[in-house]
């Protein structure tokens, strides 16, 4: 059965999101945080986005869409987090901010761009916990799954198993009940809108299990 992830980027109502959120069986809350340099917009400061801990008790997955990984890493570590994900795309040292992550004794992980080759992630998967699969161009919530995903979702799947390895595969973008035979390769799905929009969250999340 797959892990299910909710992302509230899309929510009007953070607090009542959360609080219904966390009266679902959902797995993970993943936590989008933007810069407004590495995508165009920006979401609240640490200083704001750290309260979410009063509404629920749900572990987070944390997805840093920014330019300088290492700025918030020690930040997000400090929250009730099971994994933190940052971009291949991003500036910094990747290999030394996958181990930063690890110092907090959190799983690590790399978020993979829809243009960017799957070859890519080849030097980094010994280090990886977790590959977090954009089926949407990164920077907000509400876009359609990119259909290509779905051959990527299998490269990424064959990639790790030529290895060996032991690496999660979460997708994230545009996922709803009509795109799961397009990623069936996947451990966790990540679904904002869908869950959000109705009003029966449990019945969304059971539904893409
Ligand atoms: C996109 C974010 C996603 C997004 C998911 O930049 O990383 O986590 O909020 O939302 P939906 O499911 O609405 O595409
Ligand atoms: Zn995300």
């Amino acid at each position: 059965m797959k892990k299910i992830s909710a992302s509230f980027l899309s929510s009007k109502n953070i607090p009542m999101d959360l609080t219904k959120l966390n009266d679902t069986d959902v797995d993970f809350i993943h936590v989008d945080i933007m810069d407004g340099k590495f995508v165009k917009n920006k979401t609240m400061p640490f200083s704001e986005m750290k309260n979410i801990y009063k509404y629920t008790s749900k572990r987070l997955e944390v997805h840093l869409m920014v330019e300088n990984p290492s700025k918030y890493i020690p930040q997000y570590a400090e929250l009730n987090t099971e994994c933190i994900m940052f971009h291949i795309e991003s500036s910094e040292d990747i290999i030394k901010n996958l181990e930063l992550i690890k110092s907090f004794s959190i799983k690590c992980g790399l978020a993979i761009n829809p243009d960017t080759k799957v070859n890519e992630l080849i030097p980094y998967l010994p280090h990886l916990d977790q590959i977090l699969v954009m089926s949407v161009y990164p920077g907000e919530g509400g876009q359609e799954f990119i259909k290509e995903s779905e051959n990527r979702i299998k490269e990424i799947r064959e990639l790790i198993n030529s290895y060996n390895l032991d690496i999660l595969i979460d997708v994230d973008g545009g996922i709803c009940d009509t795109v799961l035979d397009k990623v069936e390769d996947a451990d966790i799905l990540t679904a904002g809108s869908y869950i959000i929009s109705g009003d029966n969250y449990q019945e969304k999340i059971t539904s893409l299990r």
